[in-house]
């Protein structure tokens, strides 16, 4: 099997802060954060973050380290190793493969809509003037083919063919050890990026003296301001499942936890290297970035430039409609663009590498398969399954499907399975191996976190999204593309269930 170890802690950090920060950090976060309370939503996010996230992160770096002195490296043959019950291996195993392939399969077409639009800023194309809502949006459409489906040579196929092509370059050349050394440069580079518009929008001023109100400081009050949801109180906030909710789906998503990814990542550390610090640390970091950079540009950016008209339920219409339209008011705003979207790219890609990289491990043990031929198998494969959701582009119904399907339940129930694989390894055993060679000194109630508040935290919500979301989305799915996605997801989950099924002990 293989031998591939990280190379150093900062480069194992690296890799895992770049599995975490992405667009999610950007785009998803301020919008959620808007319109599920602005400052208000901070409490929820803070509790699920250290109360249920950290714990939970904490315990998928253990079970991948332990599965990883078995031998294993794919979730599925970490889980074979770990526990004797069938139908939790079976039912997680296959969770742990299908979450991460399907969330590439649409996230790397998101990742080339960036690069288009870094094309577009960077003068490399050329589309217009993008002064009014009208053309943003026009443009928006034809980036993603959004208004019809079907296949042409076009550009935002070869922006496709790009990503793809750049996703597998880092994978072939060394997989893991490929992966830490790509995100060693990518991620300062996306940092520095991200902190020159920082800067940039927080030294705006009053950028219409027009319109005075339109400040820096306002702007920040706009977003930041705790308000109630559904013109209730900001207090009353916290007795809403759904803010709870939103605030769960956002942490998970955002640390990759829940995506087969961290665990599958610390297979590969050894024994006694720190894996306490260094997970806590890339969760910091993606916090921070989420936080204190996305938190403080998109939403305020698009304020002082386009006030409140703007859609905040939707993270593709603020990165990719509000946000042009604010580079093209902006001063310099083609040298801006080009860097939020190259930020976002970077971003995108050290996160999409990471969910590849799972799926070569599945392989790999599952067909018997050397790395370079589970590595070339999984990419094509994969690449088939960006070309459908590039093709079945209509009104992103598909990819939205995918997103709900996968990206938020799947990522739910498979932090559940993880919680309950660490109960049936024990608890003792899983807090004693991640204590080995930990710089951090991990709390005492962490265990008492993972045994008590997260399994009511789990219950409590998914009953919440059950009674509450659960009937009003099915009853909202509609086109073939939303059948066809149900019918995918559900048709995959079964496959794989029967491939881990027959080769588990
Ligand atoms: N954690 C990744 C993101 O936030 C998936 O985009």
């Amino acid at each position: 099997m293989s031998g591939f170890v990280w190379s150093t802690r900062i480069g194992l950090a690296f890799a895992a802060a770049g599995s975490a920060v992405g667009l999610g950090n950007f785009l998803r976060f301020p919008g959620q954060a808007y319109v599920n309370g602005g400052g208000a939503f901070l409490i929820p996010y803070i509790v699920c973050f250290f109360l249920v996230a950290i714990p939970l992160c904490w315990l998928e770096w253990s079970l991948g380290r332990l599965g990883g002195e078995k031998k294993r490296h794919s979730c599925a043959g970490i889980f074979d190793v770990l526990i004797e019950n069938r139908l939790v291996k079976v039912l997680s195993g296959a969770l742990s493969v299908l979450i991460p392939a399907g969330i590439y399969s649409y996230y790397a077409l998101v990742q080339s809509w960036c690069l288009a639009y870094f094309f577009v800023f960077s003068g490399v194309i050329s589309v217009g003037e993008i002064s009014e809502v009208g053309n943003a949006k026009n443009l928006f459409e034809s980036i993603t083919k959004s208004t019809e489906n079907g296949f042409n040579l076009s550009f935002p196929l070869a922006c496709l063919v790009l990503t793809v092509a750049l996703n597998a370059l880092v994978i072939l050349r060394g997989f893991i050890n490929s992966i830490e050394k790509f995100c060693t440069y990518a991620i300062p580079l996306m940092a520095v990026c991200a902190f020159i518009i920082l800067f940039r929008v927080l030294t705006l001023g009053t950028p219409d003296p027009s319109v005075p109100d339109r400040n820096v400081w306002n702007a920040l009050g706009f977003m930041w301001n705790p308000r109630g949801v559904n013109g209730e109180s900001w207090f009353a906030s916290y007795f809403n499942p759904q803010v709870w909710l939103a605030a769960f789906g956002q942490v998970f998503f955002s640390l990759s936890v829940g995506f087969g990814i961290l665990m599958h990542y610390a297979s590969y550390v050894k024994r006694k290297e720190d894996i306490a610090l260094t997970s806590f640390a890339a969760s910091a970091t993606n916090g921070f970035f989420e936080v204190c950079v996305g938190g403080l540009i998109t939403i305020p950016v698009i304020f002082l430039f386009l006030g409140e008209n703007f859609n905040p339920n939707s993270s593709f219409s603020l990165g990719f409609i509000s946000m042009p339209l604010v580079f093209n008011k902006m001063p310099f705003g083609n040298f801006f663009g080009a860097l939020w979207f190259l930020m976002l790219f970077l971003a995108a890609i050290t996160s999409s590498i990471s969910m590849i990289s799972p799926v070569v491990a599945f392989l790999e043990e599952y067909f018997n398969l050397n790395s370079k031929q589970a590595q070339k198998i999984s990419l094509f494969f994969l690449t088939l399954c960006n070309l459908l959701v590039f093709c079945l582009s209509r009104d992103l119904v598909l990819l939205s499907t995918l997103d709900f399907w996968l990206g938020t339940l799947c990522v739910f129930l498979f932090a559940g399975c993880i919680l309950l694989v660490g109960f049936n390894v024990g608890l003792d055993v899983v807090f004693n191996s991640l204590k080995e060679g930990a710089l951090l000194i991990i709390p005492g109630f962490a265990k008492v976190l993972l045994a008590l508040i997260a399994p009511l935290f789990f219950l409590g919500i998914l009953i919440g999204w059950v009674v509450n979301n659960l009937p009003s989305y099915l009853s909202s799915v509609s086109g073939f593309e939303g059948y066809l996605g149900i019918s995918l997801v559900a048709f995959s989950f079964i496959c794989v269930c029967y491939i881990v099924y027959s080769k588990s002990k």
